[in-house]
């Protein structure tokens, strides 16, 4: 990563430029966070307030069930490994992504295989057929930046293949498919409440959605040392002992009360504050932007596909300007603008998967035969052309909430001044 990026993106950066830091929480939570600390009832089976979260959170997701966790990696994690998706398995995946959605493949036993992206930063459906193998067992969507991925081509591909969908919506809450909440769409959906993202749970967070009950049991007690989690909770209320019954092997990812507390807090004012603040800013640049000489492409937002605004991606004409994405943002950082470029396009260019460096001496799963195909791992000759090239055209702004009209202004315009210094 750019070191001006990370000047420019963290909360004290932006704080320096003279936007208002991102993330800020309820004013309420301060105190509430305070109560389970004076109750010491600070874990989730201590408290009520994570199971309260879950409720609410799939309330407002519209799904059956909600199960918190760590971090959003574990929400994969959690979600793929319960899905009985493990070693000797391949899962499609795009190459266009924060490192996580990969790496929980991984975590759970089995081999990412990597997408391309469309240009509007999400999975390719039409590479699917390609990437297909016996082992294939699911694809993961990612709503990259708060796009929300095409999914009926996905699906479709899916359910001729009997293929599980899971959506990592971490930089996608709140984007509607059709009507329906990303998450809800596939198998599962799981979100990230991590320090940046749309809202965090205290630095740390993250949740898995399911309409299936079974599931929704699995990814409970994957979650919690692998614990018959509906037995205890039948134990609980008995008020009777709690007997050991591990039923599978599995982790402790729990979230605790105090990040549940603000979770809750958090959601309370989503829809009527972050969100649609996120959307109304997102309308102000659309208007400022749409038609504009040296812009090619803004981030797709249709009644179909209504986008969540985690970033908004701006794909620069190259062939009308004089600088491709990296030096603007370079220049624009440089006039005191908060902003990014692109995420990372190509994961398997990391060292890890290039050099194979699964678990262990035996680097499990990529060199173990029984695991995985040699072929499936070459990933030092695969090449994602559409990832890859939208780095060079990619700059991101951002639209937090507690910004202002006149924050997003600021960015307007310095953007189209270094537009007009740039024209061929
Ligand atoms: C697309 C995507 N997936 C997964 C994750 C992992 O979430 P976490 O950082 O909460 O583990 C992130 C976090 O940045 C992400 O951006």
């Amino acid at each position: 990563m750019n070191s001006d990026n990370d000047i420019v993106m963290n909360a004290d950066g932006a704080a320096k430029l003279g936007f208002p830091m991102w993330p800020q929480f309820a004013p309420e939570t301060a105190e509430a966070i305070a109560e389970p600390i004076r109750s010491g009832k600070v874990n989730y089976w201590t408290g009520k307030k994570g199971m309260e979260f879950e409720r609410q959170f799939a309330r407002w997701e519209q799904v059956k069930n909600a199960i918190s966790c760590t971090n959003g990696t574990a929400a994969l994690h959690i979600a793929l490994s319960s899905l009985g998706i493990g070693p000797g398995d391949e899962v499609i995946v795009p190459s266009y992504s924060f490192i996580a959605s990969s790496f929980s493949i991984v975590q759970a036993g089995a081999v990412p295989v990597f997408a391309d992206v469309t240009t509007d930063h999400t999975l390719d459906p039409h590479q699917l057929e390609s990437l297909l193998s016996e082992r294939t067992r699911a694809i993961v969507v990612v709503h990259l930046y708060g796009v929300v991925a095409d999914m009926d081509p996905i699906m479709a591909f899916a359910k001729k293949h009997d293929l599980y969908v899971i959506e990592d919506c971490a930089q996608c809450v709140g984007g509607m498919y059709k009507g329906k909440k990303v998450g809800t769409v596939g198998d599962a959906g799981c979100f990230s409440f991590c320090q940046s993202k749309h809202f965090t749970t205290g630095g740390e967070g993250g949740m898995v959605v399911t309409d299936d009950d079974d599931l929704a049991w699995e990814c409970r007690s994957f979650r919690d040392h692998g614990y018959d989690v509906q037995e205890r909770l039948n134990l609980l209320a008995m008020e009777e002992k709690l007997n050991y019954v591990h039923n599978r092997v599995g982790f402790n990812y729990r979230m605790t009360e105090i990040q549940s507390i603000i979770g809750l807090n958090e959601l309370k004012r989503f829809d009527s504050w972050n969100l649609k603040r996120r959307r109304e800013y997102a309308k102000i640049y659309d208007d400022a932007f749409t038609a504009l000489k040296g812009i090619k492409a803004l981030p797709v937002n249709t009644t179909d596909r209504m986008n969540a605004y985690w970033w908004y991606p701006i794909r620069l004409d190259l062939d009308v300007l004089t600088i491709d994405a990296p030096a603007f943002v370079k220049t624009l950082a440089a006039s005191g603008i908060p902003c990014y470029g692109i995420q990372w396009p190509e994961a398997y260019e990391e060292k890890a998967y290039k050099d194979l460096n699964g678990f262990g001496r035996v680097k499990f799963p990529f060199k173990s035969k029984e695991y995985t195909d040699a072929e499936s791992v070459k990933y030092g000759t695969r090449q994602c052309r559409t990832a890859k090239s939208l780095r060079k055209e990619t700059l991101n702004l951002f639209l937090h909430p507690t910004w202002e009209i006149e924050h997003i202004q600021r960015c307007i315009d310095a953007v189209k001044k270094i537009l007009q210094k740039n024209y061929k």
